[in-house]
């Protein structure tokens, strides 16, 4: 494998690649990689010949007072891991590589489904996504680019980008990862305590419960999600939200959606965790 830092360096890599015929996958993370982001390295090898990993840290999507400068960065580990995994580039470009003028000028902004769930509390988070992965994707100009379904929103999001905006890429969702006690994979689960840590799995718990009511015939689905944010609460999550959505457009979902999405943000100690379940009404 090799470490590449330059986009100069990535576009003649994969230039190589395209006289030799190979097709091309990409995985974007911000490292601190698990085996969450190692599933979706696996799904990019099963569609493609030639695998690039981006690990950048991205600024933009980051708001004042997030965790920018704390964020885990682990690149050493991160590249035994994709070695391992037999990934042919890691590319791990600095902030000036990615924002050259510094300040950005220039942005992709996705109306509407950003509104929703995540967007509503992190505002120019997506903005900061849909941008940064629209200059990975012109670097690597990829066949494949394979995004964790774990970011339900985020993955819906670059899948209308990448539709609105005409990039010849075709994106692939892979399930979300989790630890033998349910916990969805998370970098940011390592800022979990031991007593965090352990109640950490009843999010996903209470989502369960959500989607077995909704599955018995509940339909009232505001009440649905007051009562599974006051079960997190009970147990000393911070609800962010709580949302029964339209797993199409994100909106709160009306009586009559099917293809729907329970989704919750949740702080726990200094983490905000989320997860979802996805699921289709008879
Ligand atoms: P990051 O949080 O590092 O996640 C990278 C990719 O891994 C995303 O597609 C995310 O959905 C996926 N992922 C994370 N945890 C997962 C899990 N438990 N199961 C399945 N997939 C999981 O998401 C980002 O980085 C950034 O926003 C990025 C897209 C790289 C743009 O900066």
């Amino acid at each position: 494998m090799d470490i590449l830092h330059s986009v100069a360096d990535v576009r003649a890599r994969v230039a190589q690649w395209r006289r030799d015929g190979l097709s091309v996958g990409l995985v974007p993370t911000m490292g601190n990689l698990h085996d969450g982001h190692l599933s979706l390295v696996h799904t990019a090898r099963d569609h493609c010949d030639a695998v690039v990993v981006s690990v950048f840290v991205n600024p933009t999507q980051f708001g004042p007072g997030e965790d920018f400068d704390a964020y885990p960065r682990t690149l050493d580990a991160d590249a035994d891991r994709l070695r391992d995994a037999g990934v042919e580039v890691l590319f791990a470009p600095s902030v000036d590589e990615m924002y050259p003028l510094g300040a950005n000028h220039t942005w992709v902004d996705v109306d509407g489904l950003g509104d929703y769930l995540c967007g509503a509390d992190r505002p120019g988070h997506f903005r900061g996504v849909a941008t940064v992965v629209s200059k990975l994707f012109h670097i690597v100009q990829p066949d494949v680019a394979v995004f964790g379904e774990k970011d339900f929103q985020q993955l819906a999001i670059l899948r209308r980008m990448t539709e609105e905006l005409l990039f010849p890429i075709r994106i692939v969702g892979a399930p979300i990862a989790r630890d033998a006690d349910g916990l969805a994979m998370s970098s940011r689960n390592g800022y979990l305590s031991d007593q965090e840590r352990a109640r950490a799995p009843r999010l996903q718990h209470h989502l369960d419960q959500a989607r077995r009511a909704l599955e018995t015939g509940e339909r009232d689905f505001r009440e649905l999600e007051a009562r599974t944010a006051a079960a997190l609460s009970a147990e000393g999550f911070e609800v962010d939200y709580v949302t029964v959505a339209n797993a199409r457009t994100l909106a709160p979902a009306d009586a009559g959606d099917r293809d729907l999405v329970i989704a919750a943000a949740a702080r726990l100690g200094k983490p905000r965790l989320i997860d979802n379940l996805a699921l289709t009404l008879p």
